[in-house]
């Protein structure tokens, strides 16, 4: 039998209590019940992004959260900054540009961050900017951005900081309301240990003003008709059910570990996965200074092909990673340790790197990954 190991960056793995939630016979959204796990829900996602502010569930995957940000807070002629360090970056651009906002781009070396600086010198030039756009986890270079120190400067403006945590929350540190970050968005199937289907978007008072304002034409994404039932607590439409429902029992686990522990565990199968990668002779693409413990991006020596890497670990072994996206297709491969993966899995699939190298030809003393991996873990 081949396993089927998934180390790639979401959809992730789903625990079996998870599995069985989620194929509890179905419920209806206007009932009582459902409303108490709407609550609960909401409770819960509001102690993993560490604040008092609103968070709206909608049905969609990530993008979906994105787009509601955008076109609930900016439109035609609107300014905005973008940060594309990576392909979820260009994200931001996509959608501002669909919505007629202006995104003024910052440009990231891929696999370095953002220097909130740069955010500030064009702040400063322009204080018509009404939102800043960026990732907190780049998923394609698996970089993190430095959201305190930019929140920092954005709220000393009227613009609004908008963070994509799609791939990093519950698994990254983001004090929302410490912090003073205006909107989170975030989906269910990375962290939180769930197929995809619902996404989030938290929100502060200072946010909220410029969706009343906002004129974009908007309907299915209108966070007006959430913020309108979510006392209630209700969804203006049908949600998927299954998955909110599930969710509450995700989002037990969270409170059941604590944040500091959760983070400390991601944090060990990361230096683990890139004490790994350096022992195969391979480099990290993100710097010591801003990599992600959600996802290593392993960079290939010359002549080893990264697809085929990639598809011999998942057809002949059993385990998903993920190759590189954009330029860097071929040439990296990302191993994710987000959501339920444990070390056994992380050295599993370190040893199933190392057999797929073998496969393609790469010359490295066999189980010095693992070795590797392994004495992280025992430290
Ligand atoms: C950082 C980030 N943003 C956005 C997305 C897009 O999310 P989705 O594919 O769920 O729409 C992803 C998905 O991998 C992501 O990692």
């Amino acid at each position: 039998m081949k396993r089927n190991l998934i180390l790639a960056p979401g959809p992730t793995q789903i625990p079996p209590d998870l599995c069985a939630a989620l194929g509890k016979p179905i419920i209806h959204h206007r009932t009582p019940q459902f409303a108490q796990n709407l609550k609960d829900v909401i409770d819960g996602l509001q102690y993993v992004m560490q604040t008092k502010n609103d968070v709206y569930i909608l049905t969609s995957s990530g993008t979906g959260a994105m787009e509601a940000a955008v076109c609930n807070l900016v439109g035609k002629g609107d300014k905005a900054i973008t940060v594309e360090g990576g392909k979820f970056g260009e994200r931001w651009t996509e959608l501002c540009k669909v919505y007629g906002a202006e995104p003024q781009v910052i440009e990231v070396k891929w696999g370095t961050a953002v220097k909130p600086a740069d955010i500030k010198a064009l702040l400063d030039k322009d204080k018509s900017i009404k939102a800043v756009f960026v990732t907190l986890n780049e998923t394609s270079t698996g970089v993190v951005s430095d959201i305190k120190s930019i929140a920092a400067v954005v709220k000393e403006t009227n613009a609004v900081l908008v963070v994509d945590a799609i791939s990093g929350l519950g698994v990254i540190d983001i004090k929302m309301d410490d912090w003073a970050v205006d909107v989170i968005v975030s989906a269910s199937h990375k962290g939180f240990m769930l197929p995809p289907g619902i996404s989030f978007v938290a929100m502060n008072e200072k946010a909220y003003k410029l969706v009343e304002k906002c004129e974009t034409p908007r309907y299915y994404f209108d966070l007006r008709k959430s913020k309108k039932v979510y006392n209630d607590p209700d969804t203006p439409f049908t949600p998927a059910i299954s998955i909110v429902v599930a969710l509450v029992d995700s989002l037990r686990k969270f409170k059941e570990e604590g944040l500091d522990k959760l983070f400390a565990r991601y944090a060990k199968l990361a230096e683990a996965t890139r004490a790994a990668a350096k022992a195969l002779g391979m480099t990290i693409l993100a710097g010591d200074d801003c990599v992600s413990n959600a996802v290593t991006p392993i960079v290939l020596p010359e002549g080893v092909a990264g697809g085929k890497v990639v598809k011999i670990m998942r057809d002949t072994y059993g385990v998903t990673v993920a190759g590189g996206q954009g330029y860097l297709k071929g040439k990296i491969v990302r191993i994710a340790h987000m959501g339920c993966v444990d070390e056994y899995d992380i050295l599993t699939g370190i040893a199933c790197f190392e057999k797929a190298l073998k496969d393609v030809g790469y010359s490295f003393e066999m189980g010095a990954g693992v070795k590797a991996a392994q004495e992280v873990f025992n430290s």
